[in-house]
């Protein structure tokens, strides 16, 4: 968004805000996931946004030494739906929500999260901060009261027109509508409420849409906004608040508390909230605004892609970035949904697999375009092969003390190096590693995290095909070409620092613990760190080993795991 499509707009809607000059250096990168509902207990798919917005910190931070980030998730506690899951629960609200919300706080840490700030919409920092946003809208003249008539679904919080509906039959042969988007079903409603101008907004969601490459990805999920944008059918005007007598567990409306701030106005603005919208300092602020990645899911495509934006440019704030937008974790091709209740349990699944296994898993096989199914027997077979067989194994067999009796990581020589130079398989494995940090860069700037990992596990297979060539057990045996063995420990070791270094995003932990164990120091552990391996740099210094196990992740044994855990 250019200034002055701010300053226009603002003379348009008589802003009395400043106009924020877009300015494409800010000190702090500001990441997040969307908040999750506390209807009922967290699952994979919650899991997986939060996976992906912290692969996305962790990269930014291992490429951009010094780099400083707010990274924000948190639960979102009102409304009708959560009313009804305390109801149901016979638990009281401000009880039931922290017990949920606390399990998505657990979640978070378990997995390292690396959340700078956990947001609960149930906070009073958040309440004003809704209530100065809502003031802002008003002085703003982009709110006016009215009467809305129409369809609402409570297990999506949303209002839909006639259009958005499709017809279901029951089995006795009784037709309902439910949204046709969700399959959740709808309620007709009529209310007064106050309605927000989102029809006036057109232009300027089309111009932040389309003169920014980045606004929202894929571009699968730009073009459904684009269609939807320019639909004069689906860019109505929204309500924004919901009766109080209907919806008590809310925020209620500045100067009317015959209504409650509508919940996804509410949600929304979490992410103002800890950008320190009307706390900190506006110079503080402008630090942090925009956001420059927000995750989010597909189903809450239109609320991030048409209502956020419009709702920031209408109180003259910079829309966000970037939008990045993934598909769904499915169970036997339908979605995994806390209403449909075919949830996979993150906590009990990371009993078996680890939670560096798990994120593995779901950061390997998701793809932002499309669907993926969930399969315990696809999990079990790539975290075998690829972290147990490939990665730990590679680790293991360098670190054995037969082979490695001084438990060292063998300094770099040249002469040394030059003998087994002379192997085709040792080239194949230099020009992986040494390509390695370019190709990764790539697939993680797109987020393409499923093709880091293949480009790792390419690399790591080469290493494995180096070693096994090499034979450095027979090596051993003949003490004249104990140098030959040292070049072998240290080409495989180099690779496992370079590899483990840029898997970093995915499987903190693990590589971690591989980096702890070639004595790499914490402050070594970034992209330039790796971009000129030991044989470029023409040197490096032998170091000793940890004590740090080199198992690093251990087979899953199907029958006995699954039996004992799993089911
Ligand atoms: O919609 N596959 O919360 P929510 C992949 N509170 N991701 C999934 C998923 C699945 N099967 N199921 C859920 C809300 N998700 C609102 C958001 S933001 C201001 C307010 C993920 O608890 C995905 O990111 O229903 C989805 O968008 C989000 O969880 C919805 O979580
Ligand atoms: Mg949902």
């Amino acid at each position: 968004m250019l200034p002055t499509q701010y300053a226009i707009f603002s003379m348009k809607f008589k802003s009395v805000c400043s106009v924020r000059p877009y300015s494409s250096k800010k000190g702090i990168s500001y990441f997040t996931t969307p908040i999750y509902y506390v209807n009922a207990n967290p699952h994979i798919g919650h899991l997986y946004s939060s996976l992906i917005a912290d692969a996305a910190q962790r990269w930014h931070r291992i490429r951009n030494r010094g780099a400083k980030i707010k990274f924000a998730t948190g639960t979102d506690e009102h409304g009708t739906k959560i009313q009804q899951a305390a109801e149901l629960n016979n638990s009281s609200l401000p009880a039931y929500c922290s017990g949920v919300s606390d399990r998505y706080k657990v979640l978070a840490d378990k997995f390292n999260i690396q959340y700078t700030d956990f947001i609960r919409t149930t906070c009073d920092t958040h309440k004003r901060t809704v209530e100065k946003f809502w003031d802002r809208l008003q002085q703003n003249g982009v709110l006016y009261e009215s009467k809305y008539e129409g369809w609402y679904c409570v297990p999506d919080e949303s209002f839909l027109s006639d259009f958005q509906l499709t017809k279901r039959t029951s089995k006795n042969g009784d037709t309902t509508f439910v949204s046709a988007e969700s399959g959740h079903p709808v309620e007709w409603t009529e209310e007064r409420n106050y309605m927000f101008k989102l029809s006036s907004f057109r232009n300027e969601l089309e111009h932040w849409l389309t003169t920014n490459e980045n606004a929202v990805k894929p571009r699968k999920y730009r073009k459904i906004l684009e269609e939807l944008i320019r639909n004069d059918n689906a860019l109505v005007d929204v309500s924004v608040s919901r009766p109080s007598s209907r919806v008590h567990w809310g925020i209620p409306v500045p100067n009317d508390e015959s209504q409650t701030v509508y919940v996804w106005l509410d949600a929304l603005v979490n992410y103002l909230t800890v950008a320190g919208y009307f706390r900190t300092p506006e110079a503080e602020f402008n630090q942090v605004w925009p956001p420059d990645l927000q995750v989010i899911g597909k189903d809450i495509l239109k609320f991030h892609g048409v209502y956020w934006p419009a709702f920031l440019i209408a109180a003259g704030l910079e829309p966000p970035r970037s939008i990045l937008c993934h598909s769904h974790w499915t169970v036997d091709g339908e979605k995994m949904s806390k209403s449909k209740g075919n949830v996979v349990d993150p906590f009990q699944r990371s009993e078996v697999y680890t939670s560096d296994g798990l994120r593995y898993f779901l950061l390997r096989e998701g793809v932002s375009s499309n669907d993926s199914n969930y399969s315990d027997i696809k999990v079990v077979n790539i975290l075998n092969s690829e972290l147990a067989d490939t990665l730990g194994n590679l680790l293991s067999r360098c670190c054995g003390t037969n082979l490695n009796p001084s438990q060292a990581f063998p300094m770099f020589n040249q002469r040394w190096f030059e003998k087994v130079l002379e192997n085709d398989v040792t080239r194949r494995l230099i020009d992986h590693v040494t390509e390695l940090p370019g190709v990764c860069e790539r697939h993680y700037s797109d987020h393409n995290f499923y093709k880091a990992a293949d480009a790792v596990i390419a690399t790591l297979h080469a290493a494995n095909l180096f070693f096994e060539t090499l034979k450095p057990w027979e090596l051993k045996k003949e003490a004249w070409r104990a140098n030959e063995l040292n070049a072998v420990l240290h080409l495989t070791m180099e690779t496992l620092r370079v590899t483990a270094t840029l898997i970093q995003p995915l499987i903190p932990v693990l590589s971690g613990r591989l980096l702890d164990k070639l004595s790499v120091p914490v402050n070594r552990r970034r992209f330039d760190d790796v971009l000129e391996p030991s044989w470029t740099r023409g040197h490096s210094d032998e170091k000793n080993l940890t004590s740090e196990t080199a198992v690093l992740f251990k087979r899953i044994d199907d029958k006995r795991d699954k039996g004992r855990k799993i089911n």
